[in-house]
């Protein structure tokens, strides 16, 4: 790359060391923050963003494959779905009541996921989630939970993960966590914890597909034990399928939560499940100022008639399968198995890498986000595709990976990563998928 067209990053720079002053992390969310983004070689703050394009505090452009840690399910500033949010804007957001978008939008849900006979409403996936824990609580009268993916910020489940500062203990020895694809490591919770299990709460599936009939073996598990299957579709739902993974994998839950993109990026989450379950939230306290707040409900309208209207997972489907296969061809004739690796769905996969040679994941991780920002691509952990992502979009990711992953084997080879890397490393977060 020719050096003198380098992206600068001066003015996020300048805005996290602000932001710091009045912002602990200088964000709200540890995934967007300085421990997400090697410092000094990343943008750290967007300005504006319209479809997969987004803009940073230094007007650099990148094509966006964090869509917004997949809220942004259709692109921003859809204009169907920002249309729909003007006109109930002019209406009042609010209200003093419950307003009738709340039960269209539930029948719309009940009519799309099998598991959804009712419906409440949050703004966070936490909301969800820990809803949905709450409710199964007192249903079944138990008290332990058994955990397999990420489930959000509250003590139920952070509590199980190695951020649990704060929580406290009588909490964590509640939260049981089991491994996706290993039906003994459920078994063994089931079996530590004698008829005390009120809910198996996971993701249906996120790095791995599932094996062996796995989902259908933790329903037949939870059932013979007397717990609540709970299957947390927050990123799943309306991506793997517009009835969730549930649809696509066949085995429904007793409850489901959902969130992330169901509103194109505006904020609301829901929770759905079986009635004679779902009718003691009447009776649990779940209960907010903003749960009904129109214009997220107005945007989910939105955003699932768009989603319908439009095949948007057929096409989500299509721009990653292209993905993935061409990043597993650039992989193959590299012959980097070793080290480099391609997983998950094609509406959401990873591109993981680990240590190899004289480096750490982490150092490889740090050196691959400088050099795909310098080539225009915003990235996390996975490619997070969106409707606006269209295949010249792929083409030019898997171009700027043709260039960089080599650059990564080189520079396992020469030993000179130091050399190379301008920034400050990545910080270790914890790891639940
Ligand atoms: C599967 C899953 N569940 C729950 C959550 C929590 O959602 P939120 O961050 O909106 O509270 C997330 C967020 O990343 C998630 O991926």
């Amino acid at each position: 790359m020719n050096n003198s067209a380098r992206k600068q990053f001066l003015q996020s720079n300048l805005w996290l060391e602000r932001a710091e002053k009045t912002i602990p992390l200088g964000s709200q969310t540890f995934s967007k923050s300085r421990i997400a983004y090697p410092n000094n070689v990343s943008p750290l703050f967007i300005k504006r963003g319209q479809g997969c394009q987004v803009w940073d505090a230094d007007d650099n452009q990148y094509t966006d494959f964090v869509s917004g840690l997949l809220s942004v399910s259709l692109g921003y500033c859809n204009k169907a779905v920002d249309e729909a949010v003007i006109k109930q804007i002019k209406s009042g957001v609010t209200f003093s009541l419950p307003h009738q978008l709340e039960m269209e939008v539930a029948e719309k849900l009940v009519e799309l996921i099998p598991c959804a006979e009712m419906v409440r409403f949050g703004k966070n996936g936490s909301d969800a989630t820990s809803a949905a824990i709450r409710l199964a609580r007192a249903f079944t009268g138990k008290e332990h939970v058994a955990v397999c993916g990420y489930h959000g910020w509250q003590d139920w489940y952070i509590g199980s993960t190695s951020r649990d500062l704060g929580v406290p203990a009588a909490t964590k020895a509640l939260t049981h966590p089991f491994s996706y694809n290993d039906i003994a490591s459920l078994k063994q919770v089931f079996s530590d914890n004698n008829e005390k299990i009120a809910a198996v709460i996971l993701e249906p599936m996120n790095t791995q597909f599932p094996e062996n009939n796995f989902l259908q073996q933790v329903k037949d598990l939870c059932h013979q034990h007397g717990a609540v299957l709970i299957f947390d579709e927050t990123i799943t739902g309306f991506r793997y399928h517009m009835g969730g993974a549930q649809t696509l994998f066949g085995v429904t839950p007793d409850l489901a939560t959902f969130g992330k993109g169901m509103a194109n990026g505006y904020p609301i989450s829901a929770v759905v499940g079986r009635k004679d379950i779902m009718s003691l939230m009447a009776d649990i306290f779940f209960s907010g100022t903003f749960a009904g707040e129109t214009l997220s409900l107005a945007a989910t309208q939105a955003t699932l008639d768009f989603m319908l209207e439009n095949n948007v997972v057929e096409h989500l489907t299509t721009m990653g399968d292209k993905l993935k296969t061409g990043l597993s061809e650039i992989i193959n004739d590299m012959q980097a198995q070793q080290w480099l690796s391609v997983s998950g769905h094609a509406v959401w996969s990873f591109l993981n890498i680990a240590a190899h040679g004289k480096y750490s994941a982490i150092k490889l991780k740090s050196l691959f986000l400088q050099e795909m920002a310098q080539r225009g691509f915003l990235l996390g952990g996975g490619h997070n595709l969106n409707y606006a992502h269209k295949s010249s979009d792929i083409d030019a990711l898997l171009t700027a990976y043709q260039d960089v992953l080599p650059l990564l084997a080189e520079t396992i080879k020469n030993e000179d990563f130091s050399m190379k890397f301008k920034g400050e490393l990545l910080e270790p977060v914890f790891k639940v998928r």
